[in-house]
């Protein structure tokens, strides 16, 4: 199994190793190789992802992805807004479980506000939301192939205000109708603060680009934070793998990064690519470094990123042994 690795930027660095390791450790059948992109190479090179980028990304069976930051450039467009598109990785999968939820958002990853259309006049600037029946379709048939082994879907819009969403929510709609799956509909901004009052009356949420977005941020707030959260950015042919946090600037280089959304993103790769065995130990490696008190200090602990993630492979080596 061929895995490309862009570290990035910031904590990328930090983390992704984490993650690369412990995938090394139980896939020895993998076979890593580094794609530079992001804020450095830009820097470096006055290009933060090239053509060839893209083709050796293209060319590898998954891709384990730390962050990127933003260059202070007006006429740049993100690097991972480019690789999404390029691979066409249309669906989001950001996994939300804790103590209190086990929920999963499925965010559009294609369209939406996140069109690329813009452009800017003299008083204004603007940007086209593009909602396309086929995006809206396969997002919506791609979420509820999740809920279909689950229990029922959620379509977080805004369909009061645009039309735009009501065509998505439609959409989504009629395909639950189709593959028989329990769906209700929720105001984006009422859905934002009930997910973190009421976090068990959801299960899996679909929602458009720039709501999935920001909704998963906020659902963080349910399992400790940014540090905790994976995704999976899923097409056709390419599959991505990555934190959902961003390059955090502030702590990079201080060995405060928590790398368990970046090794939770490794899971979910093994889960992928049909190695569920392995994504459980990795779960279960989190969970028992966690009981024996370790943990960095945006959720509470006292550990710095080098020292939890020595304790993990630690407890991943005896989970492993034992099986
Ligand atoms: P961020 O997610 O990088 O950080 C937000 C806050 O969460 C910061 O205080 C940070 O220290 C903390 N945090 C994030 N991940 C953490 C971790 N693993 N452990 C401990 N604390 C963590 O968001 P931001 O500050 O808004 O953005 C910083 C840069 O990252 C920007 O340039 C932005 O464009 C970029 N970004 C990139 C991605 C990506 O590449 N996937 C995602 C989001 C933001
Ligand atoms: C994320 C990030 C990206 C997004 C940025 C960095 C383009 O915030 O993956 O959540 O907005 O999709
Ligand atoms: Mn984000």
């Amino acid at each position: 199994m061929k895995i490309a690795v862009c570290e990035g930027d910031g904590i990328g660095p930090e983390v992704v190793p984490v993650a690369r390791d412990v995938l090394e450790s139980l896939r020895p059948d993998c076979e890593f190789f580094p794609v530079e992109v992001g804020y450095g190479k830009w820097d470096r090179t006055g290009s933060a992802c090239t053509d060839d980028d893209i083709s050796a990304l293209k060319s590898a069976d998954a891709i384990l992805f730390g962050a990127v930051t933003t260059p202070p450039d007006p006429g740049y467009r993100s690097v991972l807004l480019e690789i999404r598109h390029a691979l066409d990785l249309y669906a989001n999968v950001r996994p939300v479980r804790g103590e209190k939820c086990d929920i999963v958002i499925v965010r559009e990853n294609t369209e939406g506000l996140y069109s690329g259309i813009e452009w800017q006049e003299a008083d204004r600037a603007c940007t086209v939301r593009v909602v396309s029946r086929r995006g809206s379709r396969r997002i919506a048939r791609y979420a509820c192939g999740i809920a279909k082994g689950r229990s029922h879907l959620t379509v977080g819009n805004k369909a009061n205000v645009l039309k735009s969403d009501v065509l998505f929510r439609d959409i989504c709609l009629e395909e639950a109708a189709r593959c028989r799956v329990p769906c209700s509909t929720q105001y984006i901004d009422a859905l934002a603060l009930d997910l973190l009052m009421a976090p068990s009356r959801y299960d899996v949420i679909v929602t458009t680009n720039i709501f999935g977005d920001i909704l998963s941020d906020i659902a963080a707030y349910l399992v400790g934070g940014l540090g905790m959260l994976p995704s999976a950015n899923i097409g056709r042919r390419h599959a991505l793998f990555e934190p959902v946090h961003g390059s955090a600037p502030d702590i990079a280089g201080k060995d405060l990064a928590n790398p368990v959304a970046a090794v939770r993103s490794a899971a979910l790769l093994l889960k992928h690519v049909g190695d569920d065995t392995a994504a459980a130990q990795v779960e279960e490696a989190i969970s028992a470094t966690f009981a024996r008190g370790i943990a960095t200090r945006d959720i509470g602990g006292t550990a710095g990123t080098a020292a939890f993630s020595g304790a993990l492979r630690e407890e991943l080596r005896r989970i492993t042994r034992r099986e």
